[in-house]
């Protein structure tokens, strides 16, 4: 008989199944041992019931640990009160392994426990739930695209040069070639390929040697980058707006077993619908000095001030025009005003704030070769990207959003640390 899903439970009642999985919990009250059985896909109980089963096999069932791993075989019925809605009455069991003892149990554990224990905790239902959660913003995001005839084209990840800042660079060596640095973005080759295809997207991993230890910094995340020729700093917003809409609403549709687990209130979520707000960057110091914020225009928004800002707002919020000095060397400047850069970041709402950056790019050749000398970026490493304001330059666009940053807002963690399944951070490299 072949392997039924817990989750598939329903199209099953009063037949007979075969589960496969692990143990969460079990108890044993005389002639019953109830156990609780995890396949990946849901938990469900299972009833050892001593006259069904003999009492060799019961036996047995009472030798099972947190964690062992079992088949069973039973008839499932439907039960209202049940974790999940059905019970499986067991007429018979194979026992895999009888599991060491488990050092995760439902007690509490220090996070710091836990996360050395990251392969085993990915078991725990929080953690799964994250997990899922994430699958679905990533699908969310590239359906996204997909459908709106975006071609996806990943950058490189051993780049020659820095992409956003020279501060955060991890290198290597390269053969021959000298340096070679993680990428920091693909944006550069995203502009590459808008200009084939007009409309695309990269999604990979990303590196940052930061050296900030907060919650919401990793040195190794996930970045969806669109990138699209003719579209200026509003297509952007418009862009972004759309995008965070849709993948929102994809977990709300098709998670919300997952957020209920994460005792998530969705009222927020709710509310990710157009149009979003938009202020500028003036605007939002504003807001920071009118809560007596310590605040100096030209400064960048840090963690907190983003909280302060985002808190104001019901849903995301997108600023956009930061003083260009502040900012990443290839973003055009404002025509009407050339301290500022006609930048965007979408700072998430409950304090979350940015899950997004990007901007409309320079696309004056003299003007970018300005940049990257006042910047004291290496010209030769650049001069493939020059080449794109060369040969038919036009106004175009793009953002990058963080996948973990916004698993964390989506799933409303404390700490990005639960959203990668292996999270790489300033001080933990294990497991
Ligand atoms: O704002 P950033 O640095 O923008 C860029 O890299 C642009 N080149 C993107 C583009 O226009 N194509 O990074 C974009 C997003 C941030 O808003 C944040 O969500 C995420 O990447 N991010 C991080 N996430 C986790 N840990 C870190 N250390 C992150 N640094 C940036
Ligand atoms: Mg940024």
């Amino acid at each position: 008989m072949s392997q039924t899903y817990i989750n598939e439970l329903s199209n099953h009642i009063d037949s007979t199944v075969v589960l496969k999985g692990w143990v969460y919990n079990s108890t044993n009250k005389g002639k019953l041992n109830f156990l609780v059985i995890r396949d990946g896909t849901g938990i469900c109980q299972c009833v050892v019931f001593k006259p069904n089963v003999g009492e060799e096999l019961f036996q047995k069932s009472l030798t099972l640990t947190q964690e062992s791993s079992i088949i069973i075989s039973g008839k499932v019925k439907e039960d209202k009160r049940a974790p999940g809605g059905f019970e499986i009455d067991v007429a018979s069991m194979e026992i895999i392994q009888i599991a060491l003892e488990y050092p995760i149990s439902p007690k509490e554990h220090g996070i710091e426990f836990l996360a050395e224990r990251r392969h085993l905790w990915l078991r725990s239902a929080r953690q799964h739930a994250i997990l899922r959660i994430r699958h679905e913003l990533i699908r969310a995001m590239r359906d996204f695209f997909d459908g709106r005839g975006f071609t996806l084209i990943d950058g490189p990840i051993f780049t020659p040069a820095a992409c956003e800042g020279t501060s955060t660079l991890f290198e290597t060596e390269y053969f021959d070639l000298g340096k070679a640095y993680l990428t920091q973005s693909s944006q550069l080759y995203a502009e590459a390929a808008a200009m084939a295809h007009g409309k695309v997207y990269s999604f990979g991993p990303t590196f940052r040697a930061e050296k900030s230890k907060t919650r919401r910094h990793l040195t190794e995340f996930w970045m969806i980058e669109p990138e699209v020729a003719f579209n200026d700093l509003n297509d952007n917003m418009d862009l972004a707006e759309d995008f965070l809409e849709y993948i929102v609403g994809r977990v709300l549709k098709n998670k919300s077993a997952e957020l209920q687990t994460l005792e998530r209130d969705t009222k927020f979520l709710q509310n990710v619908k157009r149009p979003f707000p938009r202020i500028s960057y003036d605007e939002a110091v504003k807001i920071l000095l009118k809560k007596e914020i310590a605040f100096e225009w030209g400064n960048d928004f840090g963690g907190t001030d983003e909280t302060i800002i985002s808190q104001e707002f019901d849903r995301p919020v997108l600023v956009h025009r930061y003083p260009s000095a502040i900012k990443a060397f290839y973003m055009k400047r404002d025509p009407e005003n050339d301290k500022l850069a006609l930048a965007i970041d979408v700072l998430a709402p409950e304090g979350y704030g940015e899950i997004i950056g990007g901007s409309q790019r320079e696309d004056d050749l003299t003007k970018l070769e300005e940049r990257i000398k006042k910047h004291k970026l290496p010209m030769e490493a650049f001069n493939w990207y020059l080449d794109l304001r060369k040969y038919g330059t036009v106004p175009h666009s793009g953002f990058g959003l963080g996948l973990e940053r916004t698993v964390s807002w989506v799933c409303g963690l404390e700490h990005i640390r639960e959203t990668s399944p292996f999270p790489r951070m300033i001080n933990r490299i294990t497991p």
